[in-house]
Parts: C-alpha cells; structure tokens; sequence
C-alpha cells in the first residue's frame, strides 16, 4: 500500500508522537512522517526527533503578528514536505482558515476527553472535578470550532473511586497513543468516509460490549 505522508504538529513533551512513531516502526502504519512543527523552542518532541532522524523545524509563534502570519509560514513548511495528513499531537494553538483551507478534511486532532463533553484546556481535571464516571479521548478531523470537528474514533475510560486527576489522566493518555495511531491508518487506508460531521469507518471490526456500566451493575 502507498504511504500517506505526515506532518506532526507539536507544543510540548510528545509522547503522542512517540506513540506514531513506534507504530511506523513496528510496520504497523502505512505512513511516514516528513516533519515535524513545534510552535515551542527546546520541548522533548524535539530531541524525540533527533533521536529518530525526522526533520524538525521550529515556528515560534512569538514571532509572528498575526495568527494567519505563523499559519501561513506553516503552510509553506507543511507544503515544502509533501505531507498529506497534518496530524496534532498536544499542539496548543488555534488554527486560522489559512491553514484549514490548504488541508481540507486533512488535519486531524487528538483530545483528551469524550467530546463534545470537556472541550478546551486541562479537560481531564475538569472531568474528573465534574465527576464523571466515564471519560476517554477522540480523535476528531479539525475545522474552525475549537474541539469541533467531525468524531473519528473515541476510546472510554472510567474513573475509578480512588483516583485521582493525574491518575485518569494517565489512563487517558494509555489509550490515546492507541487510538491515534489506529485513526491514521484508518486514514491511511481510505477507509474514513466524511458526510457532514459523521466519519463512517469502512469494514469495522465487530464491537466487543453494546454496553459499559460504572460502577458495574449488579443484580440488573
Ligand atoms: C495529550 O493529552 C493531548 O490529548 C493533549 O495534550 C497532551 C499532549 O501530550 N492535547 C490537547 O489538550 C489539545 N487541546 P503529548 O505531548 O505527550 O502527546
């Protein structure tokens, strides 16, 4: 199968990054990744990298006026790349159309919550804060909303009794280097089908539970 070809988009630490890259050399993704953005000089994504031979180029933002300014300068980075599929990985800024509208339906984002529930920032402690029994993460192709866009793939995760944020936090973050690296192949495979803001996923294993229960149900 051709390879599709990725720009990663990153702010910080990048172990979402980590977890693509382990899945492409683990022959599991049919991609390769071209380059690499930080917005941020000096984050760990960067010397994961180095370490991995990718091309990585710095955008700080702060020297830009404008959003559309910095998003342009990504454009023709993204573009000098031949990348296909401009993918999100912890990157903490909004997107302007001039960049929307170079990748139509080819950015993908990675959010640490069960949208449309918890959009924005440190989501996973105000799910926790909130409650929840359930939260999780989704996958979600990027359009001008923060947190908006059509829904890929989502993975549940409870929250248990004695946890606390940074522990479901953790637990999140397990099942997003999952479920990230099994929406690029998806993507990779053509089988992502957009109508509106539904994403149908062509030839789907069957689901294991119709249902999930926390606390688990007990005499119903
Ligand atoms: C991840 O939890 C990701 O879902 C979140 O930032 C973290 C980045 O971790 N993204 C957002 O909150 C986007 N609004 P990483 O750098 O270790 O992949």
């Amino acid at each position: 199968m051709k390879k599709i070809n990725l720009g990663v988009l990153v702010s910080g630490g990048g172990t979402n990054l980590q977890s693509i890259i382990d899945s492409i050399a683990a022959g599991k993704m049919d991609a390769t990744i071209q380059v690499i953005i930080s917005n941020i000089p000096g984050v760990r994504s960067l010397e994961r990298a180095r370490k991995h031979d990718i091309p990585a180029v710095v955008i700080d933002h702060e020297r830009f006026a404008t959003r559309e300014d910095f998003d342009r300068e990504m454009v023709s980075v993204l573009k000098a790349h031949h990348v296909d599929l401009v993918v999100m990985a912890g990157f903490m800024r909004i997107l302007t159309p001039v960049l929307l509208k170079a990748f139509p339906l080819k950015i993908i984002n990675i959010h640490p919550a069960l949208l449309p529930s918890f959009q924005g920032l440190h989501v996973q402690e105000k799910a926790f804060d909130y409650g929840v029994k359930f939260s999780g993460c989704t996958v979600h192709f990027v359009d001008e909303g923060v947190d908006t866009g059509p829904i890929i793939i989502q993975a549940v995760v409870p929250v248990y009794g004695d946890d606390t944020a940074e522990m479901l936090q953790q637990r999140i973050l397990e099942e997003e280097h999952r479920i990230y690296p099994q929406a690029i192949q998806l993507y990779a495979e053509g089988r992502l089908e957009v109508t509106g803001r539904k994403v149908r996923v062509q030839n789907p294993r069957p689901m294991e539970a119709s249902s999930l229960h926390n606390p688990p149900l007990e005499k119903f």
